[in-house]
Order: structure tokens, then C-alpha cells, then sequence
């Protein structure tokens, strides 16, 4: 039976085959059902006889903190923000969204080991816990992990026994020890590995491609075996149609933690890019005496690239810019726990949006991220910490730094250094050692363990003000980020005129989706009463600026290779500029709301990171004609001239300008139309001045009625893949309703279950697993699970007064 399952895995794939994988000698089991989770202390909690039947049974990954309540005196944090330009501490409600991620968390998962297995080495690896995981197995103490982002493996071979045994997990998150929400528990994925005695290391495979032209790569393989046998090792590299296009079997090796290194020629390369995210598969086996005993897959891409001091970054020989968003790792309303589907959505959002990369800030991201990445084609810049001995945070990375950085520093680059999409390792993020005297002794330190386990990427930080330019900390980094502060750019490069300089981060502009304050001039940390931020894209924080600044910094500045903007999807957390106010649970830095839909400076982003015509209007036209006389009027798009018309009456023309404020540069503005109900029209024009696109929006009469529309109308019957069910409010014409904030229940039927809803509102605290939410200026989303039956889900969502809509989803 197990033969035969190798032969239908290697056959259907080379990528993972899901749980219970047996690749020849090497067993891969997901350990995602049936664990046993409380909240709180337990005394012998390890134990192999505790009774743990009273205890939730719960599906890993899983955040126990999600379900909240949200509560604002969950970890209020009195904090002076010397970064924000804050003198004097204040009362922070919502910084880690007020939900109860801190505490003790225990979890349980009883497995089998077969009597077959019994002379196998098993390990139990975790994608990441939070935090402070320490791991039992049948009652004794294995191993521990303090900081919550690493991933991490343990052998419990010695631990493990035939039969039924106990792997149980002590978490405890202290408060206070994060910037934003951090999660809480077994968030990420869970696996038991069993291998012969003679196996590849646990991320044992080091794959670089030195050279790299169009005829051919060199592709080098260092292969770390363990093991005390004799055996050879047989390394095959197949093409992205699982073509063997290279092999070479060593001699032979034997010996705990030899590294073998093989080199390979591959002819006419599929070079990796984010148009062509071609990925090679690597099968390294270890044989002895004739017989396959280990089968170890790893992937990696073929593509060069270098920055360039005077002209940003250069990937396969041609300039790239650098379109990024920072993204913290929270999925929105599934907090962190970590889901396929949401992510690849993200990332599908993004991709539309013209991103081309992904700045996992502030810490390691989830594997499944990396791999989507190189599929999807986004670089990343995979960052490692958000503060180092000097601490940010009362219990945050301060108290691991002495024990643990160079540990999780060398965790990461070592599981990550493979993925062709990572093209540089970030080692902090507005790090406080940047300004004093001996910082860059740390920056050095952890510069040089980068350097000396992968040296094929530069190693950057996200620094900001003057001071590291001038003592010696940024000297330590082979590229230099900045964060904000974007009148500096020239100075520095005047300063060092050899540096190479990106933008690790920038904007932080505030905005809510589809609240518009028509008194849209750039306003810098306003608050207003109903705790939002305008959608016009104009308010921002202290220390930062509107998108239009950014980009002009960006034009006047080419060297820099490029930006990352903070953030792509809004997150749980941090909600300035209403850090002291609540309700105020998640941020307002998104592109994209919490939910996933885009505010309006998605479009003036897409207009400038694509090639498609993009003509957005904004604000919606449902105003209330008694208050409201004139109405700025902001057009995204990326021709140079339009002509506004409402109601057929020309408004006249506007031409990007540079003459005129910033934010003329980048959009057209008519700063006071006269509103009336009906049709706002826009014409753009092209270079010859011809009529190229028009776009309308329309003023819509009453809700009439709610439309579910979805991408996702097929998922996995899997038990754990999503359908994102986008909820619009209507008028009897279609028309969708701007102005809509309203209760709307959902129901859900057959072979799927409702799993969170949202809505984007950053002031809404309905818990995300609430049936029944308001919608938020017109839409909400809806998000449904699979079971492992396949079959028919149906969604029904009603209002009062309002026709109710269904929709079905198909489980396969
Ligand atoms: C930056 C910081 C980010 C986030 C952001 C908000 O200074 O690096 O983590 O806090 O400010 O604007």
C-alpha cells in the first residue's frame, strides 16, 4: 500500500503530496486535526496520563486569541512612542487590537508510531508558535522556542516510543511584548517527520546559481546528510514540467552533518521573474546499498539580479523597481492563524494592484507565503526582527536578544535561502540601536551571520533620520532602507554617493474605504469624531506622508530602487493616528481594507504600478443634496488629461501637473464640483488628445436588495479551504449603495460552514465569527469553510427590508 502511494504522489506531482506523504523512507504527516487546547495554567499538562477530555478539541493552525472578545483593557499599553515624535506616554487601547492574546495556552495531539516505524528518526517541526513554545513528548521536556515567528524542528526520536504517544505544548504570551496583534497559539502549521536513520537534514539543501546567462546557470547543491551509514546521494533537478533535465549521484558519504557539495550546468534556463515565476524542483535521495532510503524536495529559481548604486535594482540584466507593501502576517477577521486560501488571495489582491513584493515586516513570515511567492512571482524582503537588545516593548525581543538572535537569525535564512522570490535579508526594522555610538557592533553581528550563511543576497534594515548615516550603522548593511523621511534622500546620496538605497518603507497614509471628509486637503494626525480617516488618501501620520509625496520622492530620486509601502492589507492592531481612542481595533494603513477590499488609493497606486488603463472616480455621488453643495472631485488614473462631466455638464479639463501642489502631480482634481444627483462621467484623453477611456458613477436611489458575488465558486473539500463571499448593498437598478451601513445576517447550508465575516470598519469590534454584522459604506465579506464532504454550500444573506440574496459554492 505505501509503495503504491509513492508511485501515485511522484506520478500526480513533484510538490508536496499533503498529509501522511510517504515519499520513499520519508513520512510527512500535517498534524492539523484532533488537538486538544485550554487556556490558562495546567499543572502536569505534559503528563502522558493528564485528562484532557474536558478540553476544546480544536484545528491546527489556530490563534485562541481571534474568537476575543475584543476588550480595550486587553493589553493597554502605556507607551511614549519616541518614534511617532511622541514627549509623553499615553494610554494605548487598541495597539494589539484588544484582543486576549496574552497568557498561557496548552495544546495536545496524541500519535501513533507504528511498530514499522520503530527504528526511524522522528521530528516534530513547527512552522512557528506564539510564543515562548516549550515541547513535551509522553511527559518529558524536549525543547523550546521563545520567539513566536521562528520556525523551528525538533528530533524526538529518543522521546517517542511504538504505539500511542503525546506531544503537548506549553505556550505563554507575556502583554506588552508586541507593536500590533501578534496572535496567540499553534498559528502555523504542524508536521511529524519520520526518516531512516540516513537521511538530508532538516532543511539540509543549500541550492545558489552563481552564473546565470541565457545559454546556461551553473547550479550549485550543498547537501547536509545525517547519518552514520555508508550511502551516496543521488541529486536530480527537474524542470517546471517535471522533466529531469540534471543529475549526479556522489560517492560515498557517510558521517553526521556532512555537506556534500555537487555542481550542475543547466542549459537554456528558465530564468525566475515576477512576469515568469519559474520554479525547479530538486529531489535529493539518499541510497544505500542499492536502495532509496531518504527522498528530500526542495524548489529554487534561476535569476540574477544586483543594485546598483546610481540605477536601483537590476533582475536578469534589466532595471526593476521595487513595488512593495509592508505586510504584517494577520489574515484580517482569521486572525493569524494561518490559511492557504487567504493568503493566496492577498497576494492575487495585491498582485492586480500592480505589487511586485512583499516586505514581511516586522518578523519570519509563514512558509506557505515564501512558496506563493515564488509562484506567483513577488520578491520579497523577509526581515527578521522589529527590535533588538534595546527594547521597544516592556516584554518584547530585548529579554531574548543575548540567547536567541544569532539561533533565530540563522533559522531563517537557512529554511528561506532557497526561495528565489527572497532577494534580500532584512535583519530590523527602525532599529534604537541606529542611534547610538556602539549600535553598528549589533549591526555587524548580525551582518555577518547573514553574510556567512548566504551570501548571495544583500542584507538591508529599515532605518530612519540622519543618525545611522553618520555612525557607522548603516556602513554594516550592503543596501540601505530607509523608512520615510523622504527629504533625505538626496542628502544621502550626496553623502555616499557608492550606497545603494531602497525604500523599506513609506506613506503610511490613513484612510477608511468609502468615507470621504469632502474638505480633501492632506492633513497631517487628524482625528475626527467618528474615528475614521478620509478616502481621498490625503491623511497622514506625523512621521510620514500621502502617496503623492512618496511618488515624487521616488521620481526625483531614481537611484532608490523602489518602495515599500506601509501597508498592502490593513491589520489588526496599531490604529493610529487613534492609538487612545476605542473602538479602534485595527489599522488604517492599507491599500486594502481589513477584508480585502480596496480604499480609493488602490487606484492611484494601480495606476502607477501597471500597464492598464485605470480611470477611478472618487468620492461616491450619495450625498445628501441639503448639506452638501460642492464636492471635490479626484480622478486616479494614469492618462495625463480628463474632462469631468456631471449630469452631461463639462466641468472642464485637468492636466497632471507639476507646477501646482504635490498632489496634482499624480491625480486631476476638480476641487469643487457642484453636486447634484445623477452621473458623474470622466473622458480621458490620449498623447494626440483623442478620447481614450470614460468611466461613470452614478448616484444610486434606495437599498434594495443585497448581492453576493465570489471568485471562489469551487474550493477544496478539504476542511480547511475558504470562499470569500463579497457582500454589496443594492438599489433596485443594480446601482451599488455607497452610503449602506446596516445589520445583515448570514446563513449557511450543506456541506460547508460559516467560518468570519468583516467589514472593514476599523472601529467595528462584532466579534469576526458574529453571523449577523453591519455592513460598512455598502459591503461586507463573508468567508465559508469546506468540510471534508464534497458537495453544495449555500450562503443565504438577508436585512431587514431589504430581498435577500443566496449564492452556491461547490466543495470538490
Ligand atoms: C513605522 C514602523 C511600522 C509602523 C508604521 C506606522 O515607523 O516601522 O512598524 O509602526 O511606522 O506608520
Amino acid at each position: 500500500m505505501k509503495k503504491y502511494l509513492v508511485v501515485i504522489c511522484l506520478l500526480i506531482s513533484l510538490t508536496a503530496c499533503s498529509k501522511g506523504v510517504v515519499e520513499q523512507g520519508r513520512q510527512i504527516e500535517t498534524l492539523k486535526k484532533g488537538w486538544k487546547f485550554t487556556k490558562g495554567e495546567v499543572e502536569n499538562g505534559e503528563a502522558i496520563n493528564y485528562d484532557d477530555s474536558k478540553w476544546e478539541t480544536v484545528r491546527v493552525p489556530h490563534d485562541w486569541a481571534i474568537t476575543g472578545p475584543f476588550d480595550p483593557k486587553n493589553d493597554a499599553q502605556s507607551k511614549k512612542v519616541v518614534a511617532d515624535g511622541e514627549k509623553k506616554q499615553k494610554l494605548r487601547l487598541g495597539r494589539t487590537a484588544g484582543l486576549p492574546y496574552m497568557g498561557i495556552g496548552w495544546y495536545r495531539k496524541y500519535f501513533e508510531v507504528s511498530a514499522d516505524n520503530a527504528d526511524k528518526k522522528l521530528s516534530v517541526e513547527f512552522d512557528g508558535a506564539m510564543s515562548n513554545a516549550k515541547v513535551y513528548v509522553n511527559g518529558k521536556f524536549v525543547g523550546e522556542w521563545p520567539y513566536g515567528y521562528t520556525s523551528f524542528a525538533f528530533d524526538i526520536s529518543d522521546f517517542a516510543k511504538v504505539g500511542e504517544n503525546v506531544l503537548a505544548v506549553r505556550l505563554e504570551n507575556l502583554p506588552q511584548s508586541s507593536r500590533w496583534y501578534p496572535g496567540a497559539g499553534l498559528y502555523r502549521n504542524v508536521r511529524l517527520v519520520t526518516t531512516n536513520s540516513a537521511h538530508v537534514k532538516h532543511w539540509g539543501t543549500y541550492i545558489t546559481t552563481p552564473q546565470v546567462t541565457d545559454n546556461e546557470a551553473q547550479v550549485n547543491i550543498k547537501t547536509t546528510f545525517v547519518g552514520s551509514e555508508k550511502c551516496t546521494l543521488l541529486t536530480e533537478i527537474y524542470d517546471s514540467n517535471n522533466q529531469l533535465i540534471a543529475q549526479k549521484e556522489s560517492g560515498a558519504i557517510s558521517g553526521n552533518e556532512t555537506v556534500l557539495k555537487q555542481d550542475f550546468q543547466v542549459n537554456n534556463p528558465k530564468v525566475w521573474s515576477i512576469e515568469t515565476p519559474v520554479v525547479y524542483n530538486v529531489l535529493s535521495k539518499v541510497v544505500s546499498n542499492g536502495k532509496t532510503v531518504d527522498v528530500y524536495k526542495s524548489t529554487f529559481g534561476i535569476r540574477s539580479f544586483e543594485f546598483i548604486s546610481n540605477d536601483g535594482l537590476h533582475l536578469n540584466g534589466k532595471r526593476l523597481q521595487v513595488q512593495g507593501v509592508c505586510m504584517h502576517h494577520d489574515l484580517g477577521p482569521l486572525g493569524a492563524a494561518v490559511n492557504v486560501s487567504a493568503l493566496h488571495r492577498q497576494l492575487l489582491i495585491l498582485k492586480e494592484m500592480g505589487c511586485n513584493a512583499i516586505r514581511t515586516s516586522h518578523n519570519p513570515p509563514t512558509p506557505e507565503l515564501l512558496s506563493m511567492c515564488d509562484t506567483m512571482g513577488f520578491l520579497v524582503m523577509d526581515e527578521a526582527f522589529d527590535e533588538w537588545k534595546k527594547g521597544k516593548n516592556k516584554n518584547g525581543y530585548t529579554h531574548l536578544w543575548d540567547d536567541w538572535a544569532e539561533k533565530d537569525l540563522t533559522a531563517l535564512i537557512h529554511r528561506d535561502r532557497n526561495h528565489p522570490s527572497v532577494f534580500m535579508w532584512s535583519v530590523g526594522n527602525e532599529i534604537l540601536e541606529q542611534f547610538t555610538d556602539d549600535g553598528w557592533k549589533r549591526a555587524k553581528f548580525l551582518a555577518d551571520i547573514t553574510h556567512r550563511e548566504d551570501n548571495t543576497r544583500p542584507v538591508t534594515i529599515g532605518m530612519n533620520r540622519e543618525a545611522p548615516a553618520e555612525n557607522n550603522f548603516a556602513a554594516q548593511f550592503d543596501l540601505k532602507g530607509w523608512n520615510y523621511h523622504t527629504h533625505l534622500y538626496p542628502w544621502l546620496k550626496e553623502q555616499h554617493p557608492d550606497w545603494s538605497f531602497i525604500a523599506s518603507e513609506t506613506e503610511s497614509t490613513v484612510s477608511s474605504r468609502g468615507y470621504f471628509d469632502l474638505d480633501a486637503v492632506p492633513r497631517k494626525h487628524y482625528t475626527r469624531e467618528n474615528l475614521q480617516c478620509s478616502d481621498y488618501g490625503l491623511d497622514y501620520c506625523n512621521w510620514s506622508n500621502t502617496p503623492d509625496v512618496g511618488f515624487a520622492m521616488l521620481d526625483d530620486n531614481p537611484h532608490v530602487a523602489g518602495e515599500f509601502v506601509w501597508t498592502g492589507f490593513d491589520y489588526l492592531g496599531e490604529p493610529s493616528p487613534y492609538n487612545v481612542e476605542w473602538p479602534t481595533k485595527n489599522s488604517y494603513f492599507g491599500i486594502v481594507d481589513l477584508c480585502g477590499f480596496p480604499k480609493s488609493i488602490y487606484y492611484l497606486y494601480k495606476a502607477r504600478w501597471t500597464n492598464e488603463n485605470v480611470l477611478h472616480i472618487l468620492p461616491h455621488w450619495n450625498w445628501n443634496q441639503e448639506e452638501v453643495k460642492t464636492v471635490p472631485v479626484h480622478v486616479f488614473t494614469n492618462f495625463n488629461s480628463a474632462e469631468l462631466f456631471v449630469n452631461g455638464k463639462s466641468y472642464g479639463m485637468r492636466t497632471k501637473n507639476t507646477k501646482k501642489k504635490v498632489y496634482e502631480r499624480y491625480r486631476l482634481v476638480w476641487d469643487e464640483v457642484k453636486y447634484e444627483p445623477g452621473e458623474v462621467k470622466v473622458v480621458a484623453f490620449d498623447e494626440n488628445g483623442k478620447p481614450a477611456m470614460e468611466n461613470s458613477i452614478k448616484t444610486a436611489s434606495e437599498p434594495y436588495t443585497l448581492q453576493l458575488v465570489t471568485k471562489y465558486t469551487k474550493i477544496k473539500a478539504d476542511g480547511e479551504s475558504l470562499s470569500f463571499v463579497e457582500v454589496n448593498v443594492v438599489d433596485k437598478d443594480g446601482d451599488f449603495c455607497p452610503t449602506a451601513n446596516f445589520p445583515i445576517k448570514f446563513t449557511v447550508e450543506g456541506d460547508g460552514t460559516f467560518h468570519a465575516a468583516g467589514n472593514g470598519n476599523s472601529t467595528d469590534i462584532t466579534p469576526f465569527q458574529s453571523n449577523e454584522r453591519n455592513c460598512f459604506n455598502g459591503k461586507c465579506l463573508v468567508m465559508i469553510q469546506s468540510t471534508e464532504k464534497a458537495g453544495t454550500i449555500t450562503l443565504t444573506a438577508s436585512s431587514d427590508n431589504l430581498k435577500a440574496a443566496g449564492i452556491e459554492v461547490s466543495t470538490y
